[in-house]
């Protein structure tokens, strides 16, 4: 299957509308005499924009599942912006879980959520790896706990600090520093079984792509964040744990824990489950700088 394939044409029920010409990101398709015809220079995204707008379902594309379409709300039945604010207001960072299991269907159904972000090209690089195993789980842990506790180690003595600088780099390294006291207690708390890095939450999701470029994490990002706002809509909480990918940047063996492939690179670590705090309250922000330009 050619998945850069242009899409087809069949305009016994083409109605001529210009609809799929005017979209097509990558102006391949042309209002002939004849109709409507793929042509130019630049491959196919498979973006399905054209199929999206043909009202007369005159497109098809041999990559692209027909039943895969699904007809959106009218205008009345739309989410409403009040919704919408006080979802991204319900978002918060879960750091305590119940011990009920995400169910496999649901988590299915965050994934497809996240495969609806957008990502540069449509290159959909994104993987998912999903843990739920709690031994699994608690190995992960255990080798970030480990990881991070010789980390501390190192930042006792002069050279191993200098050691740890070349090994990370230097702003890894400061910012290591910094984080000190957090990473403390970090492995502080995972002796006395308190679990501050996955939080006993009962799913991990993490996040992976083919280190290309730095589109494809950043795609990745964006597909996180809809599986975010998703879980918070289902009433899962969530939380992103920049200590795992952290720890794994450095550490094979946890990314083999995570069943990461060679030349892929982590973008993101996502814990899930069912949570066992109520937010009353949404937090407001800082105003971040903003410029008019
Ligand atoms: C890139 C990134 C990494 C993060 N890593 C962690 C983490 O390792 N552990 C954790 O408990 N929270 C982590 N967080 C959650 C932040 O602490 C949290 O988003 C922030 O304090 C704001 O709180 P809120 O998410 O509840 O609004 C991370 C967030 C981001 C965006």
């Amino acid at each position: 299957m050619d998945v850069r394939a242009a899409p087809e044409i069949n305009n016994e029920l083409c109605v001529r509308c210009g609809r799929c010409v005017r979209v097509c990101a990558a102006d391949l398709l042309e209002m002939t005499d004849e109709g409507v015809e793929p042509s130019g220079e630049v491959p196919c995204f498979v973006c399905g924009h054209c199929i999206a707008v043909c009202p007369e379902n005159a497109i098809t594309h041999s990559s692209m599942d027909a039943e895969g379409f699904t007809r959106l709300f009218g205008e009345e039945d739309r989410v409403t912006v009040d919704c919408l604010w006080d979802l991204l207001r319900r978002r918060r960072s879960v750091r305590q879980y119940t011990d009920e299991p995400v169910a496999e269907e649901t988590i299915m159904q965050l994934i497809e959520a996240a495969t609806l972000a957008p990502s540069a090209l449509n290159e959909q690089a994104w993987h998912f790896n999903v843990i739920t195993d709690p031994d699994q789980l608690h190995r992960i842990c255990r080798r970030i706990v480990a990881l991070y506790r010789s980390l501390l180690k190192m930042l006792e003595g002069r050279w191993s600090k200098l050691m740890l600088r070349l090994m990370v780099g230097a702003d890894a390294a400061e910012q290591f520093e910094e984080a000190r006291p957090l990473i403390q207690r970090i492995v502080d708390g995972y002796e006395a079984d308190d679990d501050r890095i996955l939080w006993g939450a009962p799913a991990l999701i993490v996040v992976h792509s083919p280190d290309e470029d730095h589109t494809t994490t950043e795609s990745s990002h964006y597909a996180v964040g809809n599986m975010i706002l998703m879980a918070t809509a289902m009433g899962l909480g969530t939380c992103l744990i920049g200590f795992l990918t952290a720890a794994a940047e450095h550490d094979e063996r946890l990314q083999k824990y995570l069943g990461i492939p060679e030349g892929n690179t982590i973008d993101a670590a996502l814990v899930l489950g069912h949570p066992d705090v109520d937010w009353i309250k949404s937090v407001p922000r800082r105003t971040p700088p903003i410029k008019m330009i």
